[in-house]
């Protein structure tokens, strides 16, 4: 009888290996199969191997994280279905992130997610020098992720968890990633990391410290509103929900009057929550010789660029040198070229109503299936 339990428990948690794995609500752990391309555990010390073309990402410290990113030179938007996993350590097979590649993190702990806002030469893992980059998560156009077969895993819960639900915003001098660690009947996995706003950006997506060029650190951090929501009132207790789609003045408890949801896109979230028990570090490194990598020192040394005052980077003058990359664009990038920039007020416009309908129907869906 000990056995039959303890076998039916191994079949109802398959990915969790480690008996104090916390007992997680549906949709948090994946159950899938590991894409064909990735180790079938995320693993430390793997042979380098910069033509790799594993697709698992460990998102774990501020020293030990993955990206995804092209397998060779071209844009973000061209790539997302095959791109592949670049590690700051030699793990899951994957490609390593050269040292001196990121040049600031933020990484964040939450009860809901793990998240890193980070910025670097990203030039250095195949995105062109001005590529305005996109958005990755395991959805993707065909339903099976993009990148296709990609998958994510954090140790943030004491021990290695395939999580379902994580998105990745990356350009060619910044990214933002979260991983969905938890879920209650308010927030389900999905609703933390909603993957349908790629024209926001991560400030917007994934509110938190951006001033982190230049600085390394390690936070916890209270819960964001999953992206796109709004508080709207609280009735008997619960907190109500809308997005930007709709124009609404309401008033917090605390008594102050507030508009969301207008038809031009909102400035930001709705908060940035704090932040505490920060720890810094004065750089990452793997220790990893350059020329191990294929690069040679002054090869792919970035250019000092100095950044416009507007915060638009330098791009154009330097790009044609930086590790072989090239973007016909990179010269016409007036504009700050973060993943951030809302291309088209119509796209958002018919994006909005879906969003809000979404909101109302999974909080719905949420409470029925919940209570
Ligand atoms: C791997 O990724 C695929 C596509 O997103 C997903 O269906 C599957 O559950 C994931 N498997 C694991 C073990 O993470
Ligand atoms: C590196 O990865 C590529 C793609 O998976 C593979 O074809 C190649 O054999 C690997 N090289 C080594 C030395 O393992
Ligand atoms: C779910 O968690 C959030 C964030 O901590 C919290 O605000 C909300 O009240 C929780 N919902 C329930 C039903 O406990
Ligand atoms: C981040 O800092 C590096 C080093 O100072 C700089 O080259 C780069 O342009 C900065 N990135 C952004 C997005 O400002
Ligand atoms: C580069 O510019 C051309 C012409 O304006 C445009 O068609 C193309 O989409 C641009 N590529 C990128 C990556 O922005």
């Amino acid at each position: 009888m000990f056995s039959t339990l303890a076998a039916a428990f191994m079949l109802a948690l398959p990915v969790i290996s480690n008996a104090q794995a916390p007992n997680l609500p549906p949709g948090v752990i994946a159950t899938g199969t590991m894409g064909p391309t990735n180790p079938p555990a995320p693993t430390m010390g793997t042979a380098l191997n910069q033509s790799s073309v594993a697709r698992l990402l460990s998102v774990n410290a501020v020293d030990d994280f993955c990206l995804f990113a092209p397998p060779a030179p071209q844009d973000i938007g061209d790539s997302e279905t095959f791109e592949v996993a670049w590690c700051t350590k030699q793990r899951n097979n994957a490609r390593v992130i050269p040292d001196g590649t990121i040049t600031g993190v933020s990484f964040l702990k939450t009860d809901f997610y793990v998240q890193i806002i980070g910025y670097g030469d990203l030039t250095k893992l195949n995105i062109p020098a001005g590529d305005f980059g996109g958005e990755l998560d395991p959805h993707g156009a065909f339903g099976d992720g993009n990148p296709i077969g990609g998958n994510v895993t954090s140790n943030i819960l004491g021990s290695d968890m395939n999580f379902a639900e994580w998105m990745l915003y990356i350009d060619f001098n910044q990214f933002c990633i979260r991983v969905c660690t938890n879920a209650n009947s308010t927030y389900s996995a999905g609703n933390m990391c909603w993957h349908e706003l790629d024209e926001m950006g991560c400030a917007f997506v994934m509110p938190g410290n951006y001033n982190v060029n230049g600085t390394f650190e390690t936070c916890d951090a209270d819960v964001a509103y999953p992206p796109g929501w709004y508080p709207t009132a609280t009735v008997n207790g619960v907190t109500q929900f809308s997005t930007f789609a709709q124009r609404f003045t309401g008033t917090l408890p605390g008594g102050s009057v507030y508009t969301v949801g207008d038809l031009t896109t909102p400035a930001s979230a709705f908060t940035t929550p704090s932040s505490s028990n920060c720890v810094t570090v004065p750089t990452i490194s793997n220790g990893i010789a350059l020329a191990s990598l294929g690069l040679t020192q002054a090869g792919s040394a970035p250019a000092a660029n100095t950044a416009a005052a507007t915060g638009a980077p330098n791009s154009g003058s330097s790009g044609s040198g930086s590790g072989g990359s090239s973007d016909p664009n990179a010269s016409g990038s007036a504009s700050n070229a973060k993943t951030t920039q809302p291309s088209s007020a119509t796209a958002n416009a018919q994006l909005y109503p879906m969003i809000a309908l979404w909101a109302v129907l999974s909080g719905v869906g949420a409470i029925v299936l919940f209570h």
